[in-house]
Protein backbone atom coordinates (compact mmCIF):
# COMPACT_ATOMS: atom_id res chain seq x y z
CA UNK A 1 0.00 0.00 0.00
CA UNK A 2 1.31 3.58 -1.06
CA UNK A 3 3.03 5.03 2.21
CA UNK A 4 1.06 7.94 3.10
CA UNK A 5 2.89 11.56 4.02
CA UNK A 6 0.97 11.91 6.97
CA UNK A 7 1.66 8.37 8.20
CA UNK A 8 5.91 10.12 7.90
CA UNK A 9 5.06 13.40 9.92
CA UNK A 10 3.40 11.45 12.83
CA UNK A 11 6.24 8.95 12.70
CA UNK A 12 8.47 12.30 13.69
CA UNK A 13 6.22 13.32 16.25
CA UNK A 14 6.58 9.73 17.86
CA UNK A 15 9.66 9.31 17.57
CA UNK A 16 10.45 12.97 19.66
CA UNK A 17 8.05 11.57 22.13
CA UNK A 18 9.36 8.14 22.73
CA UNK A 19 12.39 9.81 23.42
CA UNK A 20 10.75 12.14 25.92
CA UNK A 21 10.04 9.25 27.63
CA UNK A 22 12.92 6.99 27.27
CA UNK A 23 16.83 7.88 26.81
CA UNK A 24 18.66 8.17 23.13
CA UNK A 25 19.41 5.18 22.57
CA UNK A 26 16.46 3.31 23.68
CA UNK A 27 15.14 0.36 21.31
CA UNK A 28 12.04 2.45 20.88
CA UNK A 29 13.47 5.17 19.77
CA UNK A 30 16.12 2.96 17.50
CA UNK A 31 13.36 1.27 15.81
CA UNK A 32 11.53 4.90 14.95
CA UNK A 33 14.98 5.91 13.63
CA UNK A 34 14.88 3.07 11.49
CA UNK A 35 11.39 2.87 10.42
CA UNK A 36 11.01 6.65 9.32
CA UNK A 37 14.28 5.79 7.12
CA UNK A 38 12.89 3.27 5.52
CA UNK A 39 9.54 4.74 4.39
CA UNK A 40 10.99 7.90 3.93
CA UNK A 41 13.58 6.05 0.84
CA UNK A 42 10.76 4.13 -0.22
CA UNK A 43 8.20 6.94 -0.04
CA UNK A 44 10.65 9.23 -2.36
CA UNK A 45 11.35 6.25 -4.79
CA UNK A 46 7.99 5.60 -5.22
CA UNK A 47 7.32 9.94 -6.27
CA UNK A 48 10.44 10.02 -7.99
CA UNK A 49 10.80 13.28 -5.37
CA UNK A 50 14.40 13.39 -3.51
CA UNK A 51 12.87 15.93 -0.76
CA UNK A 52 10.07 15.31 1.93
CA UNK A 53 8.86 18.87 3.07
CA UNK A 54 6.03 19.67 5.21
CA UNK A 55 5.12 23.31 6.59
CA UNK A 56 3.62 24.44 10.18
CA UNK A 57 1.62 26.92 10.17
CA UNK A 58 -0.86 28.62 13.39
CA UNK A 59 0.09 25.43 15.01
CA UNK A 60 -0.92 22.94 12.29
CA UNK A 61 0.76 20.87 10.24
CA UNK A 62 0.26 22.22 6.18
CA UNK A 63 1.13 20.67 2.25
CA UNK A 64 0.02 21.68 -0.53
CA UNK A 65 -2.03 24.38 1.14
CA UNK A 66 -3.81 21.91 3.36
CA UNK A 67 -3.85 21.29 7.13
CA UNK A 68 -2.79 17.80 7.78
CA UNK A 69 -5.86 17.44 10.32
CA UNK A 70 -5.10 14.38 11.94
CA UNK A 71 -1.48 14.90 12.40
CA UNK A 72 -2.08 18.49 13.58
CA UNK A 73 -3.96 16.84 16.07
CA UNK A 74 -1.26 14.59 17.53
CA UNK A 75 1.72 15.39 16.54
CA UNK A 76 1.76 18.21 18.84
CA UNK A 77 5.82 17.76 19.94
CA UNK A 78 6.51 18.54 16.34
CA UNK A 79 4.91 21.68 15.55
CA UNK A 80 6.37 22.72 19.12
CA UNK A 81 9.64 21.77 17.73
CA UNK A 82 9.21 23.73 14.69
CA UNK A 83 7.81 26.70 16.46
CA UNK A 84 11.21 26.59 19.16
CA UNK A 85 13.43 26.59 15.86
CA UNK A 86 11.75 29.53 14.68
CA UNK A 87 11.24 27.92 11.14
CA UNK A 88 8.08 27.02 9.26
CA UNK A 89 8.36 23.61 8.84
CA UNK A 90 11.60 20.69 7.70
CA UNK A 91 12.91 19.63 4.65
CA UNK A 92 14.36 15.73 4.73
CA UNK A 93 16.54 15.28 2.10
CA UNK A 94 18.53 11.94 1.06
CA UNK A 95 20.89 10.68 2.08
CA UNK A 96 19.51 10.75 5.53
CA UNK A 97 20.40 7.83 8.45
CA UNK A 98 19.33 6.71 11.60
CA UNK A 99 21.72 8.44 13.71
CA UNK A 100 20.75 11.61 11.98
CA UNK A 101 16.86 11.12 12.94
CA UNK A 102 18.44 10.20 15.92
CA UNK A 103 19.77 13.39 16.68
CA UNK A 104 16.72 14.88 15.50
CA UNK A 105 14.27 13.40 17.74
CA UNK A 106 16.69 14.18 20.97
CA UNK A 107 16.71 17.84 20.07
CA UNK A 108 13.20 17.93 19.83
CA UNK A 109 12.68 16.33 23.06
CA UNK A 110 15.17 18.73 24.66
CA UNK A 111 14.46 21.61 23.20
CA UNK A 112 12.01 22.97 25.21
CA UNK A 113 12.70 26.80 24.92
CA UNK A 114 12.10 28.96 22.04
CA UNK A 115 15.29 30.02 20.08
CA UNK A 116 15.54 33.91 19.18
CA UNK A 117 15.77 33.53 15.32
CA UNK A 118 15.92 31.00 12.36
CA UNK A 119 19.26 31.55 12.18
CA UNK A 120 19.98 30.82 15.30
CA UNK A 121 18.14 27.45 14.67
CA UNK A 122 19.86 26.62 11.49
CA UNK A 123 23.93 27.35 13.43
CA UNK A 124 22.05 24.87 16.31
CA UNK A 125 21.19 21.87 13.12
CA UNK A 126 24.56 22.65 11.66
CA UNK A 127 26.71 22.44 14.73
CA UNK A 128 24.63 19.31 15.50
CA UNK A 129 25.64 17.89 12.12
CA UNK A 130 22.49 17.89 11.02
CA UNK A 131 22.60 18.99 7.49
CA UNK A 132 20.08 16.57 5.76
CA UNK A 133 17.20 18.45 7.30
CA UNK A 134 16.80 21.82 6.17
CA UNK A 135 14.47 24.46 8.55
CA UNK A 136 11.92 26.39 6.07
CA UNK A 137 11.43 29.71 6.71
CA UNK A 138 8.37 30.88 8.28
CA UNK A 139 4.80 31.05 7.15
CA UNK A 140 3.41 35.18 6.72
CA UNK A 141 0.20 35.05 6.51
CA UNK A 142 0.05 36.25 2.73
CA UNK A 143 1.68 32.77 1.88
CA UNK A 144 -1.56 31.17 4.12
CA UNK A 145 -3.81 33.01 1.30
CA UNK A 146 -1.84 31.49 -1.22
CA UNK A 147 -1.38 28.17 -0.12
CA UNK A 148 -5.50 28.31 0.44
CA UNK A 149 -5.75 29.37 -3.67
CA UNK A 150 -3.18 26.51 -4.60
CA UNK A 151 -5.21 24.16 -3.03
CA UNK A 152 -8.49 25.10 -5.52
CA UNK A 153 -6.05 24.68 -8.28
CA UNK A 154 -4.72 21.56 -7.22
CA UNK A 155 -5.60 18.55 -9.56
CA UNK A 156 -4.68 16.07 -7.17
CA UNK A 157 -4.35 14.44 -4.15
CA UNK A 158 -1.05 12.71 -3.99
CA UNK A 159 -0.91 11.84 -0.29
CA UNK A 160 -4.37 9.78 0.57
CA UNK A 161 -7.06 10.81 3.07
CA UNK A 162 -6.04 14.28 4.06
CA UNK A 163 -8.58 16.81 4.58
CA UNK A 164 -9.16 21.02 3.73
CA UNK A 165 -9.40 22.50 7.10
CA UNK A 166 -12.58 23.28 6.61
CA UNK A 167 -14.09 20.00 6.57
CA UNK A 168 -13.19 19.72 10.03
CA UNK A 169 -13.04 23.10 11.65
CA UNK A 170 -15.23 22.66 14.28
CA UNK A 171 -13.89 18.79 15.31
CA UNK A 172 -10.34 20.26 15.23
CA UNK A 173 -11.45 23.43 17.50
CA UNK A 174 -13.36 21.12 20.12
CA UNK A 175 -10.46 18.28 20.06
CA UNK A 176 -7.96 21.21 20.81
CA UNK A 177 -9.99 22.49 23.85
CA UNK A 178 -11.22 19.11 25.39
CA UNK A 179 -7.56 17.85 25.36
CA UNK A 180 -6.40 21.30 27.08
CA UNK A 181 -9.22 21.13 29.96
CA UNK A 182 -8.23 17.00 30.40
CA UNK A 183 -4.32 18.10 29.91
CA UNK A 184 -4.75 20.94 32.40
CA UNK A 185 -6.83 18.63 34.73
CA UNK A 186 -3.87 16.14 34.72
CA UNK A 187 -1.63 18.64 36.24
CA UNK A 188 -3.32 19.85 38.62
CA UNK A 189 -3.27 16.44 40.59
CA UNK A 190 0.27 16.81 40.82
CA UNK A 191 -0.26 19.98 42.54
CA UNK A 192 -3.04 21.42 44.14
CA UNK A 193 -5.76 18.82 43.34
CA UNK A 194 -7.51 21.76 41.66
CA UNK A 195 -9.19 20.77 38.73
CA UNK A 196 -11.69 22.96 36.38
CA UNK A 197 -14.97 21.59 36.46
CA UNK A 198 -16.61 24.36 35.14
CA UNK A 199 -14.29 24.21 32.26
CA UNK A 200 -14.71 20.62 31.73
CA UNK A 201 -18.66 20.99 31.88
CA UNK A 202 -18.17 23.67 28.99
CA UNK A 203 -16.43 21.90 26.83
CA UNK A 204 -18.65 18.29 27.11
CA UNK A 205 -21.60 20.68 25.81
CA UNK A 206 -19.08 22.42 23.11
CA UNK A 207 -19.01 18.34 22.19
CA UNK A 208 -22.28 18.21 21.77
CA UNK A 209 -22.80 20.89 19.53
CA UNK A 210 -20.30 19.42 17.14
CA UNK A 211 -22.37 16.04 17.79
CA UNK A 212 -25.26 18.15 16.57
CA UNK A 213 -23.80 19.04 13.75
CA UNK A 214 -22.80 15.95 12.41
CA UNK A 215 -19.24 16.60 12.34
CA UNK A 216 -18.18 14.24 15.16
CA UNK A 217 -15.65 11.86 13.20
CA UNK A 218 -14.66 9.29 15.54
CA UNK A 219 -12.46 7.97 13.66
CA UNK A 220 -10.66 10.67 12.50
CA UNK A 221 -9.93 11.33 16.38
CA UNK A 222 -8.25 7.49 16.19
CA UNK A 223 -6.50 7.41 13.43
CA UNK A 224 -3.10 8.74 14.55
CA UNK A 225 -1.15 7.46 18.05
CA UNK A 226 -0.50 10.31 20.71
CA UNK A 227 2.06 8.50 22.10
CA UNK A 228 2.80 11.22 24.74
CA UNK A 229 -0.16 11.95 26.72
CA UNK A 230 -2.58 8.90 25.28
CA UNK A 231 -4.97 8.88 28.69
CA UNK A 232 -5.61 12.09 27.68
CA UNK A 233 -7.01 11.68 23.98
CA UNK A 234 -8.18 8.56 25.35
CA UNK A 235 -10.48 10.87 27.57
CA UNK A 236 -11.40 12.67 24.73
CA UNK A 237 -12.61 10.20 22.77
CA UNK A 238 -14.45 8.35 24.86
CA UNK A 239 -16.01 11.29 25.49
CA UNK A 240 -17.16 11.38 22.01
CA UNK A 241 -17.95 7.69 21.53
CA UNK A 242 -20.35 8.03 25.09
CA UNK A 243 -21.89 11.08 23.11
CA UNK A 244 -22.62 9.54 19.55
CA UNK A 245 -24.33 6.77 21.84
CA UNK A 246 -26.16 8.42 23.95
CA UNK A 247 -27.63 10.39 21.07
CA UNK A 248 -28.22 7.63 19.21
CA UNK A 249 -30.54 6.32 22.22
CA UNK A 250 -32.63 9.48 22.55
CA UNK A 251 -30.82 10.14 25.83
CA UNK A 252 -32.21 13.87 26.61
CA UNK A 253 -29.75 16.66 26.40
CA UNK A 254 -28.73 17.38 29.54
CA UNK A 255 -27.97 13.81 30.50
CA UNK A 256 -25.74 13.83 27.19
CA UNK A 257 -23.90 16.74 28.58
CA UNK A 258 -23.70 14.87 32.01
CA UNK A 259 -21.93 12.30 29.97
CA UNK A 260 -19.60 14.27 27.76
CA UNK A 261 -18.15 15.73 30.94
CA UNK A 262 -18.07 12.57 32.65
CA UNK A 263 -16.16 11.09 29.84
CA UNK A 264 -13.95 13.56 30.05
CA UNK A 265 -12.79 12.88 33.45
CA UNK A 266 -13.29 9.60 33.53
CA UNK A 267 -9.33 8.86 33.61
CA UNK A 268 -8.37 11.75 36.25
CA UNK A 269 -7.10 9.24 38.85
CA UNK A 270 -4.63 8.27 36.12
CA UNK A 271 -3.20 11.89 36.51
CA UNK A 272 -2.05 10.52 39.75
CA UNK A 273 -0.21 6.92 38.36
CA UNK A 274 3.00 7.54 37.96
CA UNK A 275 4.42 7.40 34.17
CA UNK A 276 6.26 4.44 34.34
CA UNK A 277 4.14 2.77 35.66
CA UNK A 278 1.67 4.18 33.12
CA UNK A 279 3.44 3.81 30.62
CA UNK A 280 4.55 0.49 31.05
CA UNK A 281 5.09 -1.10 27.91
CA UNK A 282 5.03 -5.03 29.62
CA UNK A 283 2.40 -6.68 32.09
CA UNK A 284 2.44 -4.96 35.36
CA UNK A 285 3.95 -6.62 37.98
CA UNK A 286 1.44 -6.93 41.37
CA UNK A 287 2.57 -3.91 43.42
CA UNK A 288 2.37 -2.04 39.90
CA UNK A 289 -0.82 -3.14 39.26
CA UNK A 290 -2.57 -2.44 42.73
CA UNK A 291 -1.32 1.30 41.89
CA UNK A 292 -2.62 1.15 38.80
CA UNK A 293 -5.85 -0.27 39.58
CA UNK A 294 -6.04 2.74 42.43
CA UNK A 295 -6.91 5.67 39.66
CA UNK A 296 -11.04 4.92 39.77
CA UNK A 297 -11.13 5.46 43.47
CA UNK A 298 -8.80 8.42 43.00
CA UNK A 299 -10.30 10.04 40.08
CA UNK A 300 -13.81 10.07 42.64
CA UNK A 301 -11.99 11.18 45.40
CA UNK A 302 -10.35 14.05 43.98
CA UNK A 303 -13.77 14.88 42.06
CA UNK A 304 -15.33 14.87 45.36
CA UNK A 305 -12.87 17.05 46.91
CA UNK A 306 -13.28 19.59 43.93
CA UNK A 307 -17.33 20.07 44.90
CA UNK A 308 -18.08 17.43 42.58
CA UNK A 309 -21.87 16.06 42.94
CA UNK A 310 -23.10 14.77 39.70
CA UNK A 311 -23.97 11.17 40.37
CA UNK A 312 -23.19 10.27 36.17
CA UNK A 313 -19.46 12.19 36.79
CA UNK A 314 -18.64 10.73 40.14
CA UNK A 315 -19.75 6.99 39.39
CA UNK A 316 -17.97 7.17 36.04
CA UNK A 317 -14.91 8.11 37.31
CA UNK A 318 -15.68 5.22 40.31
CA UNK A 319 -17.38 2.50 38.43
CA UNK A 320 -15.32 2.10 35.01
CA UNK A 321 -14.05 -0.58 35.57
CA UNK A 322 -16.49 -2.50 37.22
CA UNK A 323 -17.99 -5.65 35.42
CA UNK A 324 -21.54 -5.93 34.81
CA UNK A 325 -21.50 -9.49 36.48
CA UNK A 326 -19.45 -7.71 39.38
CA UNK A 327 -16.24 -8.28 39.27
CA UNK A 328 -13.55 -5.78 38.10
CA UNK A 329 -12.22 -2.96 39.94
CA UNK A 330 -12.59 -1.12 42.61
CA UNK A 331 -14.39 -3.75 45.07
CA UNK A 332 -17.94 -2.65 45.46
CA UNK A 333 -20.48 -3.22 47.84
CA UNK A 334 -22.70 -6.57 46.90
CA UNK A 335 -25.73 -4.20 46.34
CA UNK A 336 -24.75 -1.33 44.38
CA UNK A 337 -25.79 -1.35 40.94
CA UNK A 338 -24.38 0.88 38.42
CA UNK A 339 -25.80 2.83 35.98
CA UNK A 340 -26.66 3.11 32.76
CA UNK A 341 -24.00 6.19 31.74
CA UNK A 342 -21.43 4.30 33.98
CA UNK A 343 -22.31 1.40 31.71
CA UNK A 344 -22.07 3.43 28.71
CA UNK A 345 -18.92 4.73 29.76
CA UNK A 346 -16.86 1.64 30.24
CA UNK A 347 -18.17 0.31 27.02
CA UNK A 348 -16.48 3.10 24.63
CA UNK A 349 -13.57 3.39 27.62
CA UNK A 350 -12.54 -0.39 26.29
CA UNK A 351 -14.13 -0.11 22.84
CA UNK A 352 -11.19 2.72 22.56
CA UNK A 353 -8.76 0.97 23.74
CA UNK A 354 -8.67 -1.51 21.78
CA UNK A 355 -9.25 0.68 18.55
CA UNK A 356 -6.68 3.12 19.33
CA UNK A 357 -2.76 2.98 19.02
CA UNK A 358 -0.78 2.85 22.00
CA UNK A 359 2.95 2.86 22.95
CA UNK A 360 2.74 -0.97 23.21
CA UNK A 361 0.40 -1.92 20.96
CA UNK A 362 -1.05 -1.52 17.66
CA UNK A 363 -4.88 -0.73 16.44
CA UNK A 364 -7.45 -3.08 16.03
CA UNK A 365 -10.36 -2.93 13.38
CA UNK A 366 -13.36 -2.06 15.27
CA UNK A 367 -15.03 -6.15 14.09
CA UNK A 368 -12.14 -7.40 16.11
CA UNK A 369 -13.02 -5.14 19.19
CA UNK A 370 -16.34 -5.64 18.83
CA UNK A 371 -16.05 -9.55 18.78
CA UNK A 372 -13.79 -9.33 21.52
CA UNK A 373 -16.32 -7.42 23.78
CA UNK A 374 -19.21 -9.72 22.90
CA UNK A 375 -16.99 -12.75 23.97
CA UNK A 376 -16.42 -11.98 27.44
CA UNK A 377 -19.88 -12.34 28.39
CA UNK A 378 -20.75 -10.78 31.66
CA UNK A 379 -18.10 -7.65 31.14
CA UNK A 380 -20.80 -5.14 30.19
CA UNK A 381 -24.47 -4.48 30.01
CA UNK A 382 -25.50 -5.79 27.08
CA UNK A 383 -27.88 -3.26 25.80
CA UNK A 384 -25.10 -0.63 26.06
CA UNK A 385 -22.81 -3.25 23.98
CA UNK A 386 -25.61 -3.52 21.23
CA UNK A 387 -26.07 0.37 21.15
CA UNK A 388 -22.04 1.31 20.39
CA UNK A 389 -22.11 -1.69 17.27
CA UNK A 390 -25.41 -0.27 16.60
CA UNK A 391 -24.38 3.25 16.73
CA UNK A 392 -21.12 2.81 14.88
CA UNK A 393 -21.28 0.25 13.13
CA UNK A 394 -18.29 -1.83 11.47
CA UNK A 395 -16.98 0.80 9.90
CA UNK A 396 -17.66 4.00 11.64
CA UNK A 397 -17.27 7.27 9.66
CA UNK A 398 -13.66 8.45 9.31
CA UNK A 399 -12.42 5.06 8.64
CA UNK A 400 -10.54 4.08 5.22
CA UNK A 401 -11.89 1.01 3.13
CA UNK A 402 -10.75 -0.59 0.35
CA UNK A 403 -13.58 -1.29 -2.04
CA UNK A 404 -14.54 -4.92 -4.10
CA UNK A 405 -13.69 -3.11 -7.22
CA UNK A 406 -9.95 -2.23 -5.92
CA UNK A 407 -11.14 1.68 -5.45
CA UNK A 408 -10.26 3.08 -1.74
CA UNK A 409 -12.27 5.73 -0.42
CA UNK A 410 -13.49 6.81 3.07
CA UNK A 411 -16.82 6.22 5.41
CA UNK A 412 -19.05 9.54 5.61
CA UNK A 413 -21.51 8.03 7.24
CA UNK A 414 -23.46 4.95 8.40
CA UNK A 415 -25.35 2.58 5.98
CA UNK A 416 -28.95 1.27 6.82
CA UNK A 417 -26.75 -2.03 7.36
CA UNK A 418 -23.72 -2.50 9.98
CA UNK A 419 -21.60 -3.53 6.68
CA UNK A 420 -22.34 -1.04 4.32
CA UNK A 421 -21.81 2.35 4.58
CA UNK A 422 -21.99 5.48 2.27
CA UNK A 423 -17.96 6.24 1.37
CA UNK A 424 -16.16 8.48 -0.61
CA UNK A 425 -13.89 7.59 -3.29
CA UNK A 426 -10.60 8.72 -2.97
CA UNK A 427 -8.42 6.20 -5.06
CA UNK A 428 -9.11 5.08 -7.93
CA UNK A 429 -8.90 1.05 -8.99
CA UNK A 430 -4.86 1.63 -10.04
CA UNK A 431 -3.87 3.67 -6.31
CA UNK A 432 -4.18 7.13 -8.00
CA UNK A 433 -5.61 9.21 -5.96
CA UNK A 434 -8.44 11.16 -7.50
CA UNK A 435 -8.83 15.08 -7.31
CA UNK A 436 -11.96 16.23 -4.91
CA UNK A 437 -14.07 17.20 -7.23
CA UNK A 438 -14.17 14.02 -9.13
CA UNK A 439 -14.19 11.56 -5.90
CA UNK A 440 -18.16 9.84 -6.04
CA UNK A 441 -20.21 9.49 -3.39
CA UNK A 442 -21.66 5.82 -2.74
CA UNK A 443 -24.18 4.42 -0.96
CA UNK A 444 -23.27 0.99 0.00
CA UNK A 445 -26.43 -0.23 0.58
CA UNK A 446 -28.05 1.10 -2.84
CA UNK A 447 -24.90 -0.62 -4.70
CA UNK A 448 -25.54 -4.19 -4.71
CA UNK A 449 -22.46 -5.04 -6.58
CA UNK A 450 -20.13 -3.57 -4.47
CA UNK A 451 -18.85 -3.87 -1.01
CA UNK A 452 -15.98 -3.24 1.44
CA UNK A 453 -13.18 -5.66 1.22
CA UNK A 454 -11.01 -4.09 3.68
CA UNK A 455 -10.57 -1.64 6.28
CA UNK A 456 -7.19 -0.09 5.86
CA UNK A 457 -6.94 2.53 8.80
CA UNK A 458 -3.40 3.58 10.42
CA UNK A 459 -1.62 1.43 12.81
CA UNK A 460 -3.80 -2.06 12.11
CA UNK A 461 -2.87 -5.04 13.99
CA UNK A 462 -2.78 -8.13 11.25
CA UNK A 463 -1.75 -10.57 14.09
CA UNK A 464 -4.59 -11.82 16.02
CA UNK A 465 -5.44 -10.24 19.50
CA UNK A 466 -3.99 -11.32 23.07
CA UNK A 467 -7.57 -12.24 23.86
CA UNK A 468 -9.56 -11.30 26.56
CA UNK A 469 -7.65 -11.06 29.51
CA UNK A 470 -5.25 -9.04 27.97
CA UNK A 471 -8.19 -6.39 28.07
CA UNK A 472 -8.02 -4.39 31.44
CA UNK A 473 -4.64 -4.24 30.47
CA UNK A 474 -5.05 -1.93 28.05
CA UNK A 475 -7.83 0.11 29.75
FE1 LIG B 1 -9.60 3.90 33.54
Amino acid sequence: MQQRFSDLIVLLASGINQRRMYFNNHPKVLAICGEFVEKLIFMLGQSEKDEFAFGVFSSKFIHKGKYLVGPSIVGRSLIEFAENMCCGGFIFRQPITPEDLSVFFRLGAEQKDKLSSLEEAKALFVSMGLEGVELRAPFTDKDETSHSNAQSAETGNDEGLEFMASDFAPLMQAYQSLYETVAANNLALNGDNRIDLAQARANGEKLIEVADQGALDVMQFMRYPDFDSYTIGHSVRVAALSVLVAKALGWSRELQNEIATAGLLHDLGKGKVPEDILFKPGLLNDDERRIMESHPALGARVLLSNGETNPIVLSAAWGHHLRDDGGGYPSMPSLFKRSSAASLIHVCDVFEALTAVRPYKKAMCPRKAYEIMIKDKGMFQPRMLAALIRTLGLYPPGSEVLLSDGRRAVVVAKGSAPDRPHVRVTHDEFGEPLARPDQPAIELDQASNLEVDEFLNVGLDAEEPDGVEALTEMV
